[in-house]
């Protein structure tokens, strides 16, 4: 969580960060603030809420120099208020420092500097690490090694920038569990927590590794690990435009991001897609590609939306591959001391590639020798690295902190490998051949239901005051209607429950009455027949229904208050259609309810924090 840049060059370092701290934003939003030095002085401006409130601050009394750090934070260790808020600095204000992440050994820490003499004014993790670097410093006199040893103290996760007046002529980057980059300019140097803050100055990167600090001053810098160690600094080329990470004409990222959803499709398999063959073209899973046929297993792990699509996968991988998939909350799997054979596949699905529960589910799936692989956007991110082979899934930057293309494009790759897995079994290649053909049509069938997006505004100005929602769905559905009912949650804070339809009548059932919405997603396939069982179970209680369903479908439109319809495709594919109009819903309802969409309340987009 919580976005991080620090500047050194030529240029008016607030300026240029307030400008980054702006497209980081979405990583947090519950403070934002800058620390700059000129003439030997280091001023701080920070403030509780947006970096637009710092702007305000910053235009009463502007920073000055060209080096500097700045934060926008998503609090861990005490309220979002002005005092907590990032960067801090040490008892001479000489020192400032911000940070990504939770120093989990900051009560003993503090308890020492307070007995040392030293004074403690905030309530967070952050300032105590800050003052623990003074405190060393008081002693050697070197910043850069102050910052490394309070670090190889520190436990706990971080991803950190410090400046100092004490060596004004530098930045010391360091990180453990947080993302961080240097970005190499010409005569400058961006450190950032991702790459969106760095991409409109130079495109020349170093990825830090956990354990890895940096030394950057205006002439270069030096990496090494926080244990001393020499280390061979690969630079790596960013690869998306800027125009990705701009709103481009849209109200909001989410709005954006859920209209992008035709190309990011189409991109998540572009040229991985054989229609003749019926077969898919996997160039990351290649290197593993017996390691996958001989797998007895195979383990999906995720948080949130990508938990989601995993739900998606295990039921397109088991029905095309027939191999027994268990998907894992990544949070719950490293701490439950899973049953891992050697043999089992592990595949971690993040959209960011960032979220601290994957990379360690990631990790430990490694450490008990299983081969683990990824399915990750984001190019260059932790997981993206620490795992052997994977398939990213190319949706370009996702800002919206509701994941939206990002979960249809998951759910894209996943039935790729369903595909790949199945045709080395038992999967003919009639059969796939209309899994390809069914895939192929799915970009237009995704813009068909957006273009017809003017009918779920009406339902959204209908429902927007409803205090409570239930999703339910089925089969490949019943992930569908988790990830509904998610949306909602996120951006409209009105209470939503995604069910199983079928489990509805083991208990939910008495939730419902006149004031509950029950959207069903009530696509026709196999149990389509069940699914109207349920909604007559509903409508017999007074629930108004919503149905998502098929083109065509006449049945449903006598049964169901509100209908918006989808174009058909196979079953496996109905989640990608099903989800859009579900997007969409809680979109709308956000808007009418005045919420802010992009950055909801408590959130961020990354969660770099267990
Ligand atoms: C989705 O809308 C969420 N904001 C969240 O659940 C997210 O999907 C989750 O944190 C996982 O993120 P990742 O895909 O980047 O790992
Ligand atoms: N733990 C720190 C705090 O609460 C940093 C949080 C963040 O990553 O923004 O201030």
């Amino acid at each position: 969580m919580c976005g991080i840049v620090g500047y050194i060059g030529k240029q008016d370092a607030t300026q240029l960060m307030v400008n980054a701290l702006r497209r980081l934003e979405y990583r947090g939003y519950d403070s934002a603030g800058v620390a700059s030095i000129h003439a030997d002085s280091l001023k701080v401006h920070k403030r509780a809420g947006k970096v637009a409130d710092l702007e305000k601050l910053l235009r009463k009394n502007p920073g000055k120099g060209s080096i500097g750090i700045g934060h926008t934070r998503w609090a861990t260790h005490g309220n979002p208020n002005d005092l907590n808020a990032h960067p801090h600095t040490d008892n001479s204000g000489e020192i400032a420092l911000v940070h990504n992440g939770i120093i989990e050994n900051y009560q003993s820490l503090r308890k020492k500097l307070l007995e040392e003499g030293y004074v403690l004014h905030s309530e967070t993790d952050t300032e105590v690490l800050t003052v623990f670097i003074r405190s060393i410093y008081d002693k050697i006199n070197d910043l850069a090694e102050a910052v490394r040893l309070a670090l190889a103290e520190a436990q706990g996760a971080f991803g950190i920038a410090v400046i100092s007046t004490l060596e004004p002529d530098k930045i010391i980057a360091a990180r453990r569990g947080s993302p961080l980059l240097v970005g190499i300019g010409d005569s400058e140097y961006i450190v950032a927590s991702d790459a969106t803050a760095i991409i409109q100055h130079t495109r020349q990167v170093l990825y830090l590794n956990d354990n890895e600090m940096a030394i950057v001053t205006s002439e270069g810098y030096v990496a090494k690990t926080i244990d001393n160690e020499a280390i061979d600094s690969k630079i790596h080329n960013l690869e998306f435009d800027l125009e990705r990470i701009e709103r481009g004409g849209f109200d909001h990222f989410m709005l954006k991001e859920i209209y992008e959803q035709p190309s990011t499709f189409r991109d998540a398999f572009r040229g991985r897609l054989l229609p003749q063959d019926g077969q898919a073209r996997l160039g990351g899973l290649i290197p593993v590609v017996e390691k996958l046929r001989r797998a007895p297993r195979i383990i999906l792990a995720a948080c949130g939306t990508s938990w989601h699509a995993a739900l998606v996968g295990e039921y397109m991988i088991e029905m095309l591959a027939r191999v027994p998939v268990e998907v894992e909350f990544a949070s719950e799997f490293r701490y439950r001391n899973p049953v891992l054979n050697k043999e089992d596949v592990v595949f971690a699905i993040s959209q960011s590639g960032e979220t601290a529960d994957t990379l360690a589910a990631v990790r430990e799936a490694k450490l008990k020798g299983a081969t683990v692989l990824g399915i990750v956007n984001v190019v260059g991110s932790s997981i993206a690295r620490e795992t052997e082979a994977g398939v990213f899934i190319h949706a370009g930057p996702e800002i919206g902190v509701a994941s939206t293309k990002a979960f249809t494009s998951q759910i894209g790759v996943l039935a790729l490998i369903a595909l790949f897995l199945g045709r080395m079994q038992h999967l003919s290649q009639r059969d796939g051949v209309a899994i390809a053909m069914a895939l192929k049509q799915i970009p237009e069938q995704i813009q068909y239901i957006l273009d017809r997006s003017e009918a779920i505004k009406t339902i959204a100005h209908k429902f927007k005051d409803a205090r409570n929602f239930m999703y339910l769905g089925r089969s490949f559905n019943f992930p569908v209607a988790l990830e509904g009912a998610l949306k909602l949650k996120e951006i409209s804070y009105i209470h939503a429950e995604g069910y199983q339809a079928a489990e509805m009548k083991h208990g939910p059932l008495a939730l419902i009455d006149e004031h509950m919405p029950v959207v069903f997603i009530a696509t026709q396939d196999e149990i389509y027949d069940k699914v109207i069982s349920n909604i007559e179970v509903v409508r017999a209680r007074n629930g108004s229904v919503i149905a998502i369903a098929n083109e065509g479908d006449s049945r449903i439109a006598e049964l169901a208050e509100h209908v918006i319809y989808i174009p058909n495709t196979i079953p496996m594919l109905t989640p990608i259609l099903t989800a859009l109009p579900l997007q969409l819903l809680a979109y709308y309802i956000a808007l009418e309810r005045g919420c802010d969409v992009d950055m909801p309340r408590n959130l961020a987009k990354s969660v770099t924090v267990e």
